[in-house]
């Protein structure tokens, strides 16, 4: 495994990777008051690891908001229904609770690949989850592109993807698609987010590595491909991105932010829980457009 390279302390920060393969937690900060030394460190553990994790952090949705938009704009959810006061900041309330496991789980996916300028990436932060179940997982999109075969890489290199929208209710049961209500919702989404094209190979636009754009939720085909030819294809490179080798999985407790790049990582979250898991969120704003590789 080539990928994250550092161990060292930047600065005072106590910077613990969470696998070979991506993933890290930051001990010995406080993210509401982080000097801009100390921020340039966390920026630096964030493209180098991809994924940061900070635990025991005292917030509240300002100072929340305000730790996003040391990162970038806070994007506009026009779907998430639970807004709070601050702009830009959602409760976003998981589907236990209810005394039993949940059906609903979008499962793998990037956040926002269906849109011309995918997210840079999301935080959240615990209010109050489950005493247990409720992870969260991720997959490098660096790893899974490296280690695809020389033949493959080759083939992949030129080649443009589908991202679509619509997959969100045929995928995760948040909606009953028999209702008319759902049906309804669904066709707004669409409307408002039209399919895009991605390349499926790229290069991230600040590490300038390059990875493999596809996750499992909205990845639905590759442009120019018969849909015999595409679905298998597809269906190999999603089963090759989500090896566990490539990945992590984050514990939540009540007062942990969790950070991710969400250009070059899937992300799943478990929905084996039947506490309540409600947490704080922003998506962080990014105009990068995925460009084939050159
Ligand atoms: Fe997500």
């Amino acid at each position: 495994m080539s990928s994250p390279q550092p161990l060292a302390q930047a600065g005072t920060l106590d910077i613990r990777p969470l696998t070979g393969a991506l993933g890290c937690e930051i001990h010995g900060v406080d993210v509401a008051h982080l000097s801009d030394s100390e921020y340039a460190a966390v920026y630096q553990a964030f493209l180098d690891y991809s994924v940061v994790v900070f635990r025991d952090q005292e917030l509240d949705e300002a100072s929340f908001a305000a730790f996003g938009q040391r990162f970038a704009r806070l994007e506009d959810e026009p779907f998430l229904p639970n807004k709070t006061k601050t702009p830009g900041v959602y409760f976003f309330r998981g589907a236990g609770g209810q005394k039993k496991l949940s059906t609903q789980n979008l499962g793998w996916h990037m956040d926002h690949s269906y849109q011309k300028n995918p997210s840079l990436g999301a935080m959240l932060y615990a209010l109050e989850v489950p005493r247990a179940g409720g992870d969260t997982l991720f997959s490098s999109s660096y790893l899974a592109y490296e280690y695809l075969s020389e033949p493959m890489k080759d083939f992949l290199k030129d080649k443009l993807a589908i991202h679509d929208v619509l997959q969100y209710g045929m995928n995760s049961g948040h909606f009953a698609i028999s209702q008319v209500e759902a049906l309804e919702r669904l066709a707004m989404m669409r409307k408002k987010f039209p399919q895009v094209e991605h390349p499926l190979v790229t290069t991230h636009p600040e590490t300038g590595r390059p990875m493999l754009f596809i996750n499992k939720a909205w990845t639905t085909a590759i442009k120019g491909l018969h849909p015999h030819e595409s679905r298998p294809i597809l269906d190999m490179l999603k089963e090759h991105s989500l090896q566990d080798r490539f990945q992590c999985r984050v514990r939540w407790y009540n007062k942990t932010l969790m950070l991710w790049d969400n250009r070059c990582v899937q992300h799943s979250p478990n929905v084996d829980y039947t506490e309540p898991r409600i947490m704080l969120r922003v998506a962080l704003h990014s105009d990068w457009v995925p460009q084939p590789l050159s």
